[in-house]
């Protein structure tokens, strides 16, 4: 594969802050933030190099629905060679400069962080600042500020009231140089490779070129967002020779809706998939806002999160009670399975070296009752430590005629308690059908102890969140 739009391998560009940066000479794996901090752009600062305080955050600008949006993002999780083609946006843009006096007139972001004391040691401050920033131009916005946005950033010395504060005293954004920017088109994803001598990154525009590319090379290693990657690189030190990102395959971004099934592709970040299904089951909204934060949100994809197989990932057992299929494309064509036989040890997959998780196929209608919990230390951002999704379809007489128990953190694959789901069948949907329930689930599920709870713990878990699901479903019905 060819690079499409840098004059050799080794060599990309990006557009930062409206002008055009070109790369040469540096390491593939080093992040969007080790570079932007090099060139001088220092405001984003790296406070975890894991995805989890925000200090990094940066805005890129992306289609949304047809029309441009700016999309905060964690740029430690971001690898420099995933900048190549788009159009990124750091703190050091915003103000206006004043170039007699020196300084700049703060954007309206800004002045309000600062006029209600938002800011203290400053070092969060430009993260805040950006995620604020995104959400404040977010296109259809009515109201004040969604706090909610700011949910990835962390501050250890301001407190978050005057942060809140001035994010809810935000009015319409004004028809500046930045709204202009959101009449135009974001940019378009450009093929291209790199090379730094020691490791490359490609970005081939189709399935077939991604095949391709992987028969020629099969010890290269497939990255979408790369939120569970770059941590591996960051933190752990895993160096890989040649990366394939799968951010341009169209093929992995699109998004089919029938009368029988949504079919999602496995490509579209959580916060594109939030914003396509609309008619999602409403355990659906109750597992995406639990769901990392949606700095990490942005950038994470569905298929990342499956592929990982990873036994505390909270799209399986979502998946899992919707009794979803998984498409899968080799170099021996496609095949589709049930999500439940994907997962065939710790952290390992069906999928054959070279295959690629294509889309996620999700069967209508949705079960009637449908719940999502998620355990963990804390209720935002967090990993799970027992994750359970639980459905029912109940008949006139309220007897249990579909049951689909769905759980994570319980054994070395996300799995579904199907005894469970056997015994109740046929019985009311009662205190005795609660209590057979979590016999069965006692008798299937295999915890493990570790940091995040004991066996007994987990075990507990998974069967306290069925008589949770049962006191929900009555308070519903009252
Ligand atoms: C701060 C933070 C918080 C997090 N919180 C959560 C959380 O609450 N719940 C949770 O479940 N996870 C969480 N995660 C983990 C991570 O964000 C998810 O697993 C995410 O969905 C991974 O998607 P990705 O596109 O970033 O994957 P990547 O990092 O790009 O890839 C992950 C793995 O999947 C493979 N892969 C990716 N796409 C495909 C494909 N289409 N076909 C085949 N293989 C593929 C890659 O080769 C790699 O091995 C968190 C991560 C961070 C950094
Ligand atoms: S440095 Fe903490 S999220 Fe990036
Ligand atoms: S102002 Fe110090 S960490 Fe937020």
């Amino acid at each position: 594969m060819g690079p499409a739009s840098s004059p050799s391998p080794s060599v990309f560009s990006f557009k930062l802050n409206g002008k055009t940066v070109w790369v040469q000479g540096a390491a593939t794996h080093r992040t969007l933030l080790d570079h932007l901090r090099e060139l001088g752009f220092t405001g984003a600062k790296e406070g975890c190099a894991e995805g989890e305080c925000g200090a990094c955050t940066v805005a890129l600008v992306k289609e949304n629905s047809g029309g441009t949006e700016y999309r905060a993002v964690n740029s430690c999780l971001m690898l420099l060679p995933m900048a190549a083609g788009q159009e990124i946006y750091t703190v050091e843009s915003l103000a206006e400069p004043r170039p007699l006096a020196g300084e700049g007139e703060l954007h309206p972001v800004q002045q309000a962080i600062a006029e209600r004391g938002g800011s203290q040691c400053g070092y969060c401050t430009p993260g805040f600042v950006m995620s604020l920033f995104a959400e404040y131009y977010r296109p259809g916005r009515r109201q004040h500020c969604d706090t909610t946005a700011l949910g990835g950033n962390l501050c250890r010395c301001t407190g978050y009231r005057p942060i809140r504060d001035a994010a809810l005293a935000l009015g319409p954004a004004p028809a500046d140089r930045f709204s202009r920017r959101l009449a135009e088109p974001a940019p378009a994803l450009n093929e291209f490779a790199y090379s730094d001598g020691k490791a490359c990154f490609s970005r081939p525009l189709s399935l077939a070129a991604c095949l391709d590319t992987l028969h020629q090379e099969p010890n290269s290693r497939w990255i979408a967002g790369g939120t569970d990657l770059a941590v591996d690189l960051n933190l752990r030190g895993s160096t890989f020779a040649r990366l394939v990102s799968l951010e341009g395959v169209p093929e992995l971004r699109r998004w089919i809706e029938t009368s029988d099934y949504v079919e999602i592709g496995a490509g579209l970040t959580l916060n594109e998939i939030g914003a396509l299904w609309r008619n999602a089951p409403a355990a659906f909204r109750e597992w995406l806002t639990l769901f990392a934060s949606p700095l990490v949100r942005n950038r994470a994809t569905l298929g990342g999160n499956l592929a990982t197989a990873s036994p505390i990932g909270d799209a399986a057992p979502l998946l899992l009670a919707l009794d979803a299929e998984v498409r899968l494309a080799g170099a021996d064509g496609e095949r589709t399975i049930p999500l439940e036989r994907f997962f065939i040890g710790y952290r390992k997959t069906v999928l054959a070296p070279g295959e690629i998780l294509v889309s996620i196929r999700v069967p209508k209608p949705w079960p009637e009752l449908m719940r999502f919990y998620k355990v963990s230390k804390r209720k935002l951002d967090d990993i799970s430590t027992v994750a359970a999704c639980l459905a029912l379809n109940l008949n006139r007489a309220g007897r249990v005629s579909m049951a689909r128990f769905a759980y994570g953190g319980v054994a070395e694959i996300p799995l579904r308690a199907y005894e469970a789901e056997q015994v109740i069948k046929g019985m009311p949907w009662s205190p005795g059908a609660v209590a057979r329930a979590q016999e069965a689930v006692t008798a299937r599920v295999r915890p493990i102890s570790d940091h995040r709870g004991s066996a007994g713990y987990r075990l507990a878990m998974a069967k306290s969140l069925i008589e949770k699901f049962a006191f929900e479903i009555r308070e519903q019905a009252a």
